[in-house]
């Protein structure tokens, strides 16, 4: 169905829709008459709501073959694929010294390869139908590095750039491409988070702990999944959807800081958020 308020059509695949923004997104959509085919590794029950549902599937985006499978249970219901949603995430913060190859390439393997394979899934579909969104989830940490979250953002850097690159690829098609770049938001992200700190004799543990603290402090008193999933049903009802959106007046003023700042500026400020906090640890590591 294809309606002014939906220029895509109502058949979406979210991934990350058993936690957090895209649990949030999933309920949001399935309200709004949405039929959403939410995936995840850990899957509950499937809802249905007036007009739309939530029918979870269980789907590893780490595995191709998860992926691919997860897309045919889809398609064979379906037949298509109108709005693709790229939620599914996590965070892996440790030093980069302490952090391996293989802590890197896990920490990508969910949060960039994990895009790149329901991308290469789905696209071929709304390519041959002309027709298609694709919202991937940043961050705000895709435009700033976070110290001693470094991975995670050079992971959200990445995404960043597959973005910006793979609009212009698909423009000729019709599909659509768009990042939402949320701040800190109170989900089940932090619980979730994978740390590689190595041992309290680390020369980095004070300010490890100190910038993980101020992480986890705003995080947990961040705005509530809600407010993403609202800003991702107002990127839905734009034909052009903006490159990216950041979400929150305050993040906007940051990103808009970092553009007209000095790098040098830029990074004093990291320096004093982060590794200089004076938050209390909320947790041992
Ligand atoms: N919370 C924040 O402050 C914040 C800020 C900026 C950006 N983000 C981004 O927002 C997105 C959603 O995160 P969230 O905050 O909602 O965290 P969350 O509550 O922990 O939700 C993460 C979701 O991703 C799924 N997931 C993780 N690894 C997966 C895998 N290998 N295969 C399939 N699904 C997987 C989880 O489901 P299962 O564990 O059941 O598989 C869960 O549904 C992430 O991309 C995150 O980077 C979050």
């Amino acid at each position: 169905m294809l309606s002014a308020n939906n220029p895509y059509g109502n058949v979406v695949l979210l991934t990350g829709a058993s936690s957090g923004i895209g649990r949030s997104t999933a309920i949001l959509l399935a309200k709004n008459g949405f039929r959403v085919y939410g995936t995840a590794r850990n899957v509950g029950e499937n809802e249905d709501y007036q007009n739309g549902f939530i029918h979870m599937i269980k789907m590893d985006v780490c595995s191709d073959s998860s992926v691919l499978e997860a897309v045919t249970q889809v398609l064979n219901i379906e037949g298509k694929i109108d709005i693709l949603i790229n939620a599914a995430g996590m965070g892996i913060s440790g030093a980069v010294e302490e952090c391996s190859a293989q802590d890197a390439f896990n920490q990508f393997n969910t949060n960039y390869f994990g895009i790149i394979r329901t991308i290469g899934a789905v696209l071929p579909l709304m390519r041959k139908a002309r027709n298609g969104l694709i919202i991937n989830i940043s961050s705000v940490g895709g435009i700033f590095s976070i110290p001693f979250q470094t991975l995670y953002s050079s992971s959200k850097f990445a995404l960043e750039a597959l973005t910006e690159g793979l609009r212009i690829e698909i423009a000729p098609f019709n599909v659509k491409a768009t990042l939402i770049e949320p701040g800190d938001i109170k989900t089940g992200f932090t619980k979730a988070r994978i740390f590689s700190y190595k041992s309290d004799d680390s020369v980095y543990g004070e300010r490890f702990h100190a910038a993980i603290a101020q992480m986890e402090y705003d995080e947990q008193n961040g705005k509530p999944p809600e407010t993403i999933a609202n800003a991702i049903m107002r990127v839905i009802r734009k034909k052009n959807p903006p490159i990216r959106t950041v979400v929150g007046a305050m993040y906007k003023a940051f990103v808009f800081f970092k553009r007209i700042m000095p790098s040098r500026l830029v990074e004093f400020v990291m320096t004093q958020m982060y590794p200089n906090s004076k938050k209390k640890s909320v947790r041992d590591v």
